[in-house]
């Protein structure tokens, strides 16, 4: 949820700020801005609405020029996507301020600093603290001194940089809920909401943690933790490479990611199972002593993930034979949920940045010492894996396309890792069956290069969606979940509205929905509900609708008029059926969405990391 990038150098910022905002588009883009201190020693700004490359567009190089600036592209939380509330925000020339997340007693503070004569140029509640800080700033010995006081009065969640004519030199930062990266530059030193911004100026980055302010300048960075006391955070250095994130031959991100899932299951799998076992001690070192203390499961996760969840919950519950349970983060935290003694907690999170994910865990921390967290997530410096007792990484790699896709096939690994590692620390796997499901997923990438060659056959199919509105997505058991996850896609990157039902709930209601303009997709593998499931499709049939089937070669799905059967796979086991079922699906919203014309990597309204509630 918005993106930040400043940064102090012997050459003038703007270029990098501008790259920088490219790479952080993915966290929001309605809206961008940057502001410089410039050879008067005055801010210069200058904003856009709509793409960080219309920014670009309004920047002269020639007198936009500074060695120190700041800069922020947008998901619009309070104010329309507008130049006039896009940020940095600035208050009488003298503090200028981006920042990522909500101030949530903005109003208040508003009120105040009205009666106090500040004028408000803008909607949103970041100009309070631009506001605030200029007040605090007033009887402060310099910027940070201001910025320490100054966050004081702010509730909610915020990752700011500020920069002032009155201390230049200096950019503060502070971080409350909302990711920052400091950059360690050899010439210069830099901060960001995500590393991937800076990869062009440096490996080195310190990871802020919660409560953290930070002074940076040419040469020295200073960082403050909560209670303002001076503490050192260790520098790490990035794997990252400057071609993970590029999009290489592909047009667009998602179809990047899409085609490198055989290799990211692979490394999700590396070093986790030996040929015929799962490793418990690949969830940490003390996994082996909680797993074998859980009675219970409680799963909580946003969106794609949640899905994830969702097919676990089967997993965890027919191989493990623990109780689990899952919720949306967002209502879980809100919520008087009783938390039982011995309860695993697992969040499953891409970003380990989801405020409502984050939020719930902290919730449940506070509410029961007894209970155990896990978390699985693809970012390894993020808040989740910081305040998680126990981190799973999925190494999907770096996920710049809206809509996930690998980060969700590899949560399902590990998941079912998880699944199997808890069953037999229960003593419910036998070392059989445990041999079974690991040759399962060592089969993995080579079954999803199989379903990927299917593509042509999915693009003729997506065709048929040009003129359609709605669709519906059909599965049982985990398939269920991995229709979900079909809806979702559809949803959000061809902006057509889509369902997905248990195929044995439509007789109770939404089969008045079929109609010969309504597309039903369903996913259809040789399992022990398939009987089942063909009974529904014949139902669905028979009312006139389009289908579409992806089934198992085994599957046999009775051909018909207007039904497109699509084989995936063969004979798969009910841990590897839902990851490979799921590409086709990936592939059918993403040739759907070039048709419709959409904004693939960047669909309308959204971004990647939801840092706000
Ligand atoms: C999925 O395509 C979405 N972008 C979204 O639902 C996402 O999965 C959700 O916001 C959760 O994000 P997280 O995995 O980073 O916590």
């Amino acid at each position: 949820m918005c993106g930040i990038i400043g940064g102090i150098c012997q050459n003038n910022i703007t270029p990098l700020l501008v790259s920088g905002l490219k790479r952080l588009e993915y966290r929001g883009y309605d809206s961008a801005g940057l502001v410089i201190l410039n050879g008067d020693n005055a801010l210069q700004r200058v904003r856009a609405a709509g793409k960080v490359v219309n920014l670009e567009n309004n920047i002269d190089s020639k007198t936009v020029n500074g060695k120190i600036g700041i800069a922020h592209t947008r998901w619009a939380t309070h104010g329309e996507p507008t130049t006039k509330n896009a940020h940095p925000h600035i208050c009488n020339g003298d503090v200028g301020v981006v920042h990522n997340g909500i101030i949530e007693n903005f109003l208040e503070l508003k009120i105040e600093q009205q009666a106090q004569g500040y004028h408000f140029s803008s909607d949103t509640d970041t100009e309070i603290i631009a506001h605030a800080i200029h007040q605090t700033l007033q009887d402060s010995d310099g910027l940070l001194a201001a910025v320490q006081k100054a966050v004081k009065t702010f509730k909610g969640a915020y990752g700011i940089s500020v920069i002032s004519p009155k201390n230049p030199g200096h950019i503060i930062v502070a971080r409350s809920g909302s990711p920052l990266v400091i950059g360690v530059g050899e010439k210069g030193n830099f901060v960001a909401s995500d590393q991937v911004a800076l990869l062009d100026v440096t490996k080195q980055f310190i990871f802020l943690e919660e409560g953290d302010i930070a002074d940076i300048t040419l040469d020295s960075i200073t960082i403050f933790d909560k209670s303002d006391i001076q503490v050192e955070r260790k520098i790490k250095t990035s794997k990252l490479q400057n071609r993970q994130i590029s999009k290489g031959d592909y047009a667009h991100y998602m179809q990047k990611e899409i085609f490198e899932q055989p290799q990211a299951i692979a490394d999700t799998l590396e070093s986790r199972i030996t040929k015929d076992k799962v490793l418990t001690s690949a969830f940490g070192y003390e996994a082996k002593d909680i797993f074998e203390k859980i009675e219970h499961i409680q799963i909580i996760a946003c969106g794609t993930s949640y899905n994830a969840g969702l097919v676990a919950k089967y997993w965890l519950e027919d191989i493990a034979k623990i109780p689990t349970h899952i919720e949306v983060a967002s209502e879980y935290r809100y919520r008087n949920p009783i938390i039982l003694d011995n309860t695993l907690f697992i969040t499953i999170s891409q970003s380990g940045e989801t405020a409502d994910t984050l939020e719930a865990l902290r919730a449940v921390k506070k509410r029961n010492e007894n209970i155990h967290s896990l978390t699985i997530c693809n970012c390894a410096e993020s808040s989740l894996t910081r305040e998680s007792e126990l981190t799973f990484l999925t190494h999907a790699g770096v996920e710049i396309g809206v809509a996930s896709t690998k980060a969700f096939t590899t949560q399902l690994v590990s998941l079912a890792l998880l699944s199997v590692a808890i069953g037999r620390c229960h003593g419910q796997v036998s070392a059989e069956q445990e041999k079974a499901i690991v040759t399962g997923l060592n089969q993995l990438p080579g079954l999803i290069k199989k379903a990927l060659a299917q593509e042509n056959q999915i693009i003729e199919l997506a065709k048929t969606f040009k003129n359609k509105f709605n669709a519906l997505f059909l599965g049982r058991g985990p398939m269920h979940a991995i229709a979900m996850e079909g809806a979702l896609k559809l949803k959000e990157i061809s902006y057509i509205h889509a369902e997905a039902y248990p195929a044995g709930e439509l007789k109770h209601g939404p089969i008045a929905l079929i109609d010969k303009d309504t597309p039903v997709i369903a996913v259809a593998p040789n399992d022990e509900l398939l009987d089942k499931l063909k009974s529904n499709l014949q139902e669905v049939k028979s009312r006139g609708s389009q289908m579409i089937v992806f089934e198992d070669e085994d599957s046999k799905v009775t051909p018909m008029n207007g039904l497109s059967i699509i084989p995936i796979t063969n004979n798969l086991g009910r841990i590897t059926a839902p990851i490979i079922f799921t590409i086709p699906l990936q592939l059918l919203s993403y040739h759907v969405a070039l048709i419709k014309g959409t904004n693939v990597d960047q669909p309308r309204n959204l971004a990647k990391s939801v840092t706000v509630e």
